[in-house]
């Protein structure tokens, strides 16, 4: 068992008539991955702004290596890092004087400061790169300096906010090889995200939020088993007794958890969690006389969850939310 590094409890934040954070709870352990999600507008950056001490909460408290985000601002800000969700580098620098610019900041001597640019540049393959202006550099490689920069000064924990939004596949892969390399180093991560896949991919565990609430949370799996959890498929060898499936099945759940889709020559059974169900439906038909060609025990997808807990698509974008 491993501690929680970020706890959260009961954050209430409110813009003018906007409850940004509307009663939000969480914790971290040290070491893991934590995954916000959440459609736009949701609260995300506002919960890592609070965690970074950018942003004081109206009441509640949090907490980032037991130092109070309020009363210990300076003490938490020595052990974290934050990528915010729009680059913060500076444009006319090169992306070695940005790095060493940070150092100093930290307070490294001139020599220290050089030799960790260095080190990071190299780690992130912008070696070659190093001293040309960042406004010269792509997407991705913007991307990646930006997270160098938070790192300088070896974070416990680091804040990522939507740290691969916009990138190209390729690029996208490459953040979260070494967002896993940093984790297996020893760093906590609370990243934020829209794509279901990166925290399905990256996270230990998920907290859904919405309109300022947490709405679910937990890993992937329990997620997706927490909606309508899974759906057995079966498809009959002879489709002119897909009807006498649908009536055997219906013996042991209910109506509306039954489909019959011709063209597939299937019928499907919404199971949950139960797979002993999957697994006597198939037996019912068989002693049923029904001839079984293939079936299927399909789990939703983490898309499928996102789309029921907020009753929106995970890339919509709207106008009103900045
Ligand atoms: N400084 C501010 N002034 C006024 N309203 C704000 C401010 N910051 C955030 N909000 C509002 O608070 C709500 C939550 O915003 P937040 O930026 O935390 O959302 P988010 O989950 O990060 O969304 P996105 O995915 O678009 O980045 C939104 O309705 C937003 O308009
Ligand atoms: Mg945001």
């Amino acid at each position: 068992m491993t501690a929680p590094i970020i706890v959260v409890d009961d954050v209430h934040k409110r813009f003018g008539e906007t409850r940004a954070l509307d009663g939000v709870s969480l914790s971290v352990d040290q070491g893991t991955v934590l995954g916000l999600l959440g459609p736009n507008g949701a609260g995300k950056t506002t919960t890592v702004r609070v965690l970074a001490t950018l942003l004081r909460p109206d009441s509640g408290s949090a907490a980032v290596a037991g130092f109070d985000v309020r009363r210990q601002a300076d003490e938490v800000r020595s052990v974290i890092g934050l990528t915010g969700q729009y680059a913060a580098v500076d444009e006319k620098l090169t992306g070695h004087e940005n790095l060493w610019m940070v150092g100093r900041l930290l307070g490294m001597s001139r020599a220290d400061a050089h030799q960790r640019a260095e080190e990071l540049l190299e780690r992130f393959s912008l070696s070659d790169a190093g001293d040309r202006q960042v406004r010269t550099y792509s997407g991705g490689m913007r991307r990646r300096v930006d997270l160098a920069v938070s790192l300088v000064g070896r974070p416990r924990v680091l804040f990522l906010d939507e740290p691969t939004t916009g990138l190209d596949p390729a690029s996208r892969l490459e953040l979260w090889d070494i967002a896993r390399e940093l984790v297996a180093d020893g760093t906590t991560v609370l990243l934020t995200t829209q794509y279901l896949e990166e925290a399905d991919e990256l996270a230990d565990r998920i907290v859904v939020i919405d309109r300022g609430k947490v709405v679910a949370e937990g890993t992937a799996d329990e997620l997706k088993d927490q909606t309508r959890g899974r759906v057995l498929q079966v498809e009959v060898a002879d489709r002119t007794r897909l009807d006498e499936a649908r009536e055997v099945l219906a013996r042991m759940a209910p109506p509306e958890d039954i489909h019959v889709d011709t063209s597939t020559r299937s019928v499907s059974v919404a199971v949950g969690t139960d797979t002993a169900l999957a697994a006597s439906a198939i037996a019912v038909l068989s002693s049923a006389g029904v001839e079984i060609a293939d079936f299927t025990l399909e789990r939703p997808s983490l898309d499928d969850v996102f789309l029921e807990l907020t009753g929106s698509s995970a890339d919509a974008t709207t106008e009103d939310d900045r």
